[in-house]
């Protein structure tokens, strides 16, 4: 059995990387939930050779986070290999390699999803992390403009080493529009001899059928708006739930940064509610911990 399938099962369930969104705090959340596996933010090779403190505090590890994952982006598979040593990249189980990021700063440079149109690159990117010793997954799109190369793209990574992929099911072109094309998906998957997880729209309703044909699923956006999807049960309010986050958020950035960071999260918690336009409004306004929680009492 491969290392990967030995630490992660048929039919995980992974916090997809979220910029602005997966940090410490709201991975360990995740995982207090069952989260099978957490993915840093994206972290830039190239910005790992001036340790700057926003990368280390991108690269911190929860202590319930095992195995821990981190996702890095660039386009130079010498700094990829140069990462390897890097102490705070050496701190991690798994290397995950970012080529689905559609934003235009990204692809503009050749990384990201800019990396599905250059295939020698991509390859030589894994086969670099694969001098390390740890397993190397990649999370991809379906292509850049479309999808017709989907399939021998992830075949290729797979020949370069990589352990594991994770398909988000649009385009670089779609963006975050349109529904993910999981019939797509779950050709790659079937193509494939190792592990490949499916993402895009999954949410409580939907999420047992999704898990046929792949090996798992990454939540984004439906574990923002339930981080107890992962328990496939609702068992703390989401009072409750946004009170644990503040804590945790506390612990690792202070009070008055993670009131800040939970205005992008609000929204997302507050999802189904009556009367959500009054008290998400009210909470957006709150400075600190004590009128945060007196705005959300009762949610
Ligand atoms: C705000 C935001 C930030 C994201 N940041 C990353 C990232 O850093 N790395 C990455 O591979 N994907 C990133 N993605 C893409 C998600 O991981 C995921 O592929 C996408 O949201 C679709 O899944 P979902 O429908 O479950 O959200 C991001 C998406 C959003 C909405």
């Amino acid at each position: 059995m491969s290392d990967i399938k030995k630490l992660l099962k048929k039919g995980c369930l992974t916090l997809a990387p979220l910029a602005g969104y997966s940090d410490v705090a709201f991975r360990r959340l995740c995982k207090d939930f069952g989260a099978d596996l957490t993915v840093t933010e994206m972290v830039s090779v190239a910005g790992l050779n001036y340790r700057s403190k926003k990368t280390n505090i991108l690269m911190q590890i929860a202590p319930n986070e095992t195995p821990s994952c981190v996702q890095l982006f660039g386009r130079q598979p010498e700094q990829f290999e140069r990462a390897l040593t890097h102490p705070e990249v050496a701190k991690f189980d798994i290397i995950d390699v970012n080529m689905g990021c559609p934003v235009r700063k990204v692809f503009g440079h050749g990384e990201g999803s800019a990396l599905m149109n250059d295939v020698p690159t991509a390859v030589a990117i894994v086969k670099a992390l694969k001098k390390g010793d740890k397993p190397v997954t990649v999370k991809m799109r379906l292509g850049v403009n479309d999808k017709s190369g989907a399939v021998d793209f992830a075949k290729a990574l797979e020949d370069a080493g990589a352990d594991l992929i994770t398909v988000h099911g649009r385009t670089r072109e779609q963006l975050y529009s349109g529904e993910a094309d999981w019939d797509e998906i779950r050709k790659i998957a079937a193509a494939l001899t190792i592990p490949v997880i499916g993402n895009g729209d999954v949410d409580e309703t939907n999420l047992n059928d999704r898990l046929d044909g792949v090996y798992g699923i990454a939540l984004g956006r439906g574990a923002v708006a339930n981080p107890q999807i992962f328990s496939g049960k609702r068992t703390l309010s989401r009072y409750e739930v946004i009170l644990r986050h503040l804590e945790y958020g506390t612990e690792y950035y202070g009070e008055r940064y993670v009131i800040t960071s939970l205005r992008s999260f609000i929204p997302f918690y507050l999802k189904g509610i009556p009367d959500i336009k009054r008290i998400r409004n009210s909470a957006m306004l709150c400075r600190d911990r004590d009128s945060l929680l007196s705005v959300l009492d009762g949610v």
